[in-house]
């Protein structure tokens, strides 16, 4: 059975701690696409954690976690995060890395600095760790697949080459030194004695597993409306966010690909540039922000403050379709306990028009929110398990968002902690 974990929205939707949560029972965890550029963060028996390429699985005995080739494998970030969670006392873990992932270059991270710098106020809002300049390079056919670093002659030819035509625009354009493929060459071959234990044929692996019938975690990072095709082009990221993608990236065949959880915050938030029709400002955002999350709404990987506004059922809704969502699981209800009345977006006014289809993001600039407003419940349910336990009123507000989404939110999630969830339906 193949189950995925995948954000409805802008990312940091909480699919860190749900994905933790269902890994317990799994016996694969598939990290399927991004990089070490945004942070899952998890709170178990352990401690705290932001997990940056390392599935979420990993602190799981049972299970086996799998970087599949749809991630950008930043080998230096990968080992120090792993040192990171052995050295807090977790176990370590099984991992294992696809042969077929491709490895992020020194020169990607260079490339997404030079070129967010040069953008200057009209920069992308690139968390300037490659992300971008890694996927182009993969689709020009120009990236280094993990097992190439195996072979020295041909690793040696194809850096020459690469660097000839990076060097045109490092020097060129962006006026920066230029790269020296000999010195490339012997970082890789540092990096590849750092990964080389967790190499392994992956797509064996998944396909061995599916024949034995284990249970087998997809999980997304960032989310819908940072997908390059389905989400707010161009202020996405550069691998698909949805869950389709992750039977591309794991070679697993779509029939097999039964349940997907799309994972949705009681609120919203983004980070980055780009439309965000429901987003608070001043004092109201701030009072949100500062209450969000397990330590306020700030970046995972980056600490930058997230943009925060009202629950958005338009893009919530389009988030979950495009995903091809089986259920909804609803993170942080808790948070809205300080509210007296709950806004949630439940259309756009376009020039002039009320909608409630999501639109292309140049129309998405011009979108004001149209409101709807919920009873609050003033009170703390942090940690809740008992979802009948709950405030008449916050029950309500997620009967609400169930109805506009039009899947069955199945989990409620009361607290950033593992086991803070109350199950609605079974
Ligand atoms: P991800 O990128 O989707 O894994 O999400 P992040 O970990 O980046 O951001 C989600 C934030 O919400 C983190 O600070 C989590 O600890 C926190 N979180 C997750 N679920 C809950 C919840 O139910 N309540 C509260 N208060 N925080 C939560
Ligand atoms: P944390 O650490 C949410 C956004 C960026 C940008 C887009 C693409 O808060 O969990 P990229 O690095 O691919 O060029 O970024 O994705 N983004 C994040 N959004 N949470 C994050 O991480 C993010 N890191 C990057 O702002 O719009
Ligand atoms: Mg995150």
């Amino acid at each position: 059975m193949v189950k995925a974990i995948v954000g409805a929205n802008w990312g940091d939707e909480g699919k860190g701690k749900i994905t933790d949560l269902l890994a317990e029972q799994s016996d694969v965890v598939i990290r399927f696409q991004g990089g070490a550029n945004a942070g899952h963060t998890i709170i178990n028996d352990f401690g705290r954690f932001a997990l940056h390429t390392l599935p979420s699985g990993i602190f799981s005995p049972k299970a086996t976690n799998v970087i599949a080739s749809g991630v950008a494998l930043d080998i230096r970030k990968l080992v120090s995060e792993l040192k990171a969670v052995e050295d807090a006392g977790v176990p370590t873990p099984r991992l294992l890395v696809s042969e077929r992932c491709q490895v992020l270059m020194p020169y990607h991270v260079l490339l997404d600095a030079y070129e967010e710098e040069r953008l200057s106020d009209k920069a992308f809002g690139s968390t300037k760790s490659g992300i971008g300049p890694f996927y182009s390079d993969k689709y020009a056919k120009i990236g280094f697949q993990l097992c190439e670093l195996f072979d020295d002659a041909l690793l040696k030819e194809r850096l020459e080459k690469v660097c000839a035509l990076k060097n045109a625009v490092i020097t060129g354009l962006y006026h920066k030194p230029a790269l020296d493929p000999l010195e490339l060459f012997a970082e890789l071959l540092e990096q590849r004695e750092l990964i080389r234990p967790y190499r392994a044929d992956t797509l064996t692996f998944v396909r061995e597993a599916l024949d034995a019938d284990k249970s087998v975690l997809l999980e997304g990072q960032l989310g819908t409306m940072k997908d390059p095709d389905l989400g707010i082009y161009p202020m996405v990221t550069s691998s698909h966010t949805v869950a389709a993608y992750g039977c591309i990236s794991a070679g697993i065949p779509p029939a097999q690909l039964r349940e997907i959880v799309a994972v949705t915050k009681a609120y919203s938030s983004s980070v980055g540039a780009g439309p965000f029709v429901s987003e608070l400002f001043g004092d109201e955002a701030e009072k949100l922000r500062r209450r969000g999350g397990d330590k306020g709404e700030y970046g995972a990987t980056t600490g930058r403050p997230r943009r925060v506004g009202w629950f958005d059922a338009v893009a919530t809704r389009y988030g979950v379709q495009m995903q091809g969502a089986t259920e909804a699981a609803l993170t942080c209800l808790d948070v809205m306990g300080y509210l007296d009345e709950i806004p949630v977006c439940v259309g756009y006014e376009i020039d002039g028009k009320v909608t409630r289809s999501f639109p292309t993001a140049p129309l998405l600039d011009r979108a004001k929110p149209v409101l709807k407003t919920m009873p609050g419940w003033k009170c703390d349910i942090r940690g809740c398990t008992d979802y009948n336990a709950l405030p008449a009123q916050a029950r309500a507000y997620v009967d609400f968002l169930e109805a506009e989404l039009g899947v069955p939110i199945k989990l409620v999630s009361t607290g950033p902690k593992r086991h803070e969830n109350a199950v609605r339906r079974p």
